[in-house]
């Protein structure tokens, strides 16, 4: 066997070569050849059938054919640009190496190259951007280890606790089977069977839920991940983005008129902002606390639906981004770019967050079916850095991920004749003790209800008025049962927060009663104490 020196093939699209008698502007297909006409396909006569031997028409017609690829099942609708991540080198007062190696974070002034993605949920890719839905903040930090992803929301809470809800809840949420239109009676039949969502509904049916664009909202990991530092010690933390141009969150009237005259306004805003250099920035601040159950908090540091008071777990500033180029082609960036949890550098762990756990199996799945088995060698999801597996094939393969001096013929490991082998450790392991049964179980200390009041009692007067307005109009569209339920929810969290829903119920009521939509409720009336208990 010899040794090749094999590099990655090149690609045939990287060579601009002209042949004999073409220009710059010559149009061709994807042969190389010259497309003498773009204008008529081949007939006899000119009125006459067409044949089937006209390559050009038919490799132009089927690639239209296959133009789109299978949306993202949630998060549909995006904008993204590329930019750079300068880190601070400190947490704190202290080096930032006390608790974590991870490379980039360590020197000051160390910048990694980044591409975000920030997006929408529910609706699909041409939705209007003015519509109540969380916003997806997706960050891909190419760094000199590779890869990771910091995969985040503008809100840093979220409205379950376990990925098993996760398909449930994105069903409820998304249009009806039947008819194709969202239904506030779905989203809130789901919503009111599950108590932990409504402090996460706290924050989105107030203006919180319509941020005015992508540069002027927060962004934050939302699970709780960890850190590892050289002697493999962890210490549990929380990401937040907070954008340097300020926040700014819209009213359902705002939303209204705005929407009215432009439903892309927020990837507009966000692509003539980088054009005209006004950079976005945002400064990357983390909370952090001891890696055990804390059983002095009333709340598990696990549990997605709650925030870490920042009195007790300080914001404490490790970077700043700077979105600073947009991208050359929205397909081939945005479209394809594929963000999981999973993907972390050395130093930067997973905790035992149980949706964290169930996305990071299924950010890479739905990609390998959405972009297709080598979504990793597309330029948008390829590290910046060399790449050397015995991971071979697929559709579309594009290179082969060989070493420069790696024997081609090797594509298995261990080998003694020139493949690749096992890096060296890089610190010391992480390596938690499990010590309980094999159980399905809720977590102990669901507190479903405290910090959705907190949540509510710190909003400003203009935010609680329209949060009880866009509760109220959603409700009203839905069965007693669901209303009564919700109206507990909230007074379990604030009494005055259950009595404002409660009363602007009764008077959007009607002299009908109106009671949901699905036939089963005719003929169901009103309760007059809506506020019942279910317990
Ligand atoms: C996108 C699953 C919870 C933020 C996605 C996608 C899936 C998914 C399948 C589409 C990915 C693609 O096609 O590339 C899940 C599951 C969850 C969960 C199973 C819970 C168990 C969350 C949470 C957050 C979040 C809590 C917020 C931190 C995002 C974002 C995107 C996304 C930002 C869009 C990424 C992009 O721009 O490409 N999620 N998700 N997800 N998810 Fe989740």
């Amino acid at each position: 066997m010899t040794g090749h020196n094999n590099s990655k093939t090149e690609s045939s699209a990287a060579s601009q070569e002209l042949a004999p008698g073409e220009t710059k502007e010559t149009l061709t297909n994807r042969q190389g050849h010259p497309i003498t006409d773009n204008q008529n396909i081949r007939t006899i006569g000119n009125r006459g059938p067409s044949t089937l031997e006209n390559y050009h028409f038919i490799e132009k017609i089927s690639h239209f054919d296959r133009e789109r690829v299978p949306e993202r099942v949630v998060h549909g609708r995006g904008a993204g640009a590329h930019g750079y991540f300068e880190a601070y080198g400190k947490l704190g007062d202290e080096p930032i190496s006390k608790y974590t190696r991870a490379k980039l974070f360590q020197e000051s002034g160390k910048r990694t190259p980044v591409f975000v993605r920030f997006s929408t949920v529910i609706h699909g890719g041409h939705s209007p951007e003015t519509l109540r839905d969380p916003r997806g903040f997706a960050t891909k930090f190419y760094t000199e280890d590779g890869n990771w992803d910091l995969v985040g929301n503008n809100l840093k809470i979220f409205f379950i606790r376990d990925a098993m809800k996760f398909p449930d809840m994105v069903h409820a949420f998304k249009p009806d089977p039947v008819t194709n239109v969202q239904s506030m009676e779905r989203f809130f039949d789901f919503v009111s069977q599950s108590p932990e969502s409504t402090h996460m509904i706290t924050f989105l049916f107030s203006p919180w839920g319509i941020p005015a664009n992508y540069r002027q909202m927060q962004g934050s990991g939302v699970n709780t991940y960890k850190w590892i530092n050289a002697e493999g010690k962890a210490v549990i933390v929380k990401y937040h983005w907070e954008p340097l141009q300020g926040i700014r969150n819209l009213t359902q009237k705002d939303a209204e008129e705005l929407q009215a005259k432009n439903f892309n306004h927020a990837t507009q805003d966000l692509y003539e902002a980088i054009e005209h250099g006004e950079y976005p920035e945002w400064e990357l601040k983390v909370q952090w606390m001891s890696d055990d159950e804390h059983p002095e908090l009333d709340f598990d540091p696990l549990d997605d639906t709650k925030l870490w008071d920042d009195n007790q777990f300080p914001m404490l500033p490790v970077g700043k981004m700077v979105l600073n180029r947009n991208p050359d082609n929205y397909f081939a960036e945005v479209e394809q770019a594929a963000f999981g949890t999973g993907v972390l550098v050395d130093g930067l762990d997973f905790s035992d967050d149980k949706m964290l756990q169930g996305r990071t199996f299924s950010y890479s799945d739905t990609q390998r079916y959405r972009v297709g088995s080598n979504y990793l060698q597309l330029p948008i999801n390829a590290p910046k850095k060399r790449v050397a597996t015995n991971q071979r094939d697929g559709q579309m393969s594009f290179y082969v991920d060989v070493s420069p001096g790696q024997n081609p013929h090797v594509n298995y490991e261990p080998s003694s004749l020139g493949g690749l082998k096992e890096a060296e450790r890089p610190g010391e392991p992480h390596e938690p003790e499990y010590h309980d049964k094999l159980t399905r179980e809720p977590i102990d200390r669901q507190n479903n209800f405290k910090q959705a009041g907190d949540t509510y009692r710190s909003l400003e007067s203009w935010e609680r008025d329209d949060l009880i307005s866009n509760l109220v109009d959603a409700l009203s569209t839905c069965t007693t049962y669901i209303q009564e339920t919700m109206v507990h929810h909230f007074t379990e969290a604030d009494a005055e927060y259950g009595r404002r829903v409660a009363d602007g119920l009764k008077s959007a009521k009607g002299p009908e009663g109106h009671v949901g939509t699905h036939p089963a409720n005719e003929g169901m009336e009103l309760s007059t104490e809506l506020g019942h208990s279910t317990d």
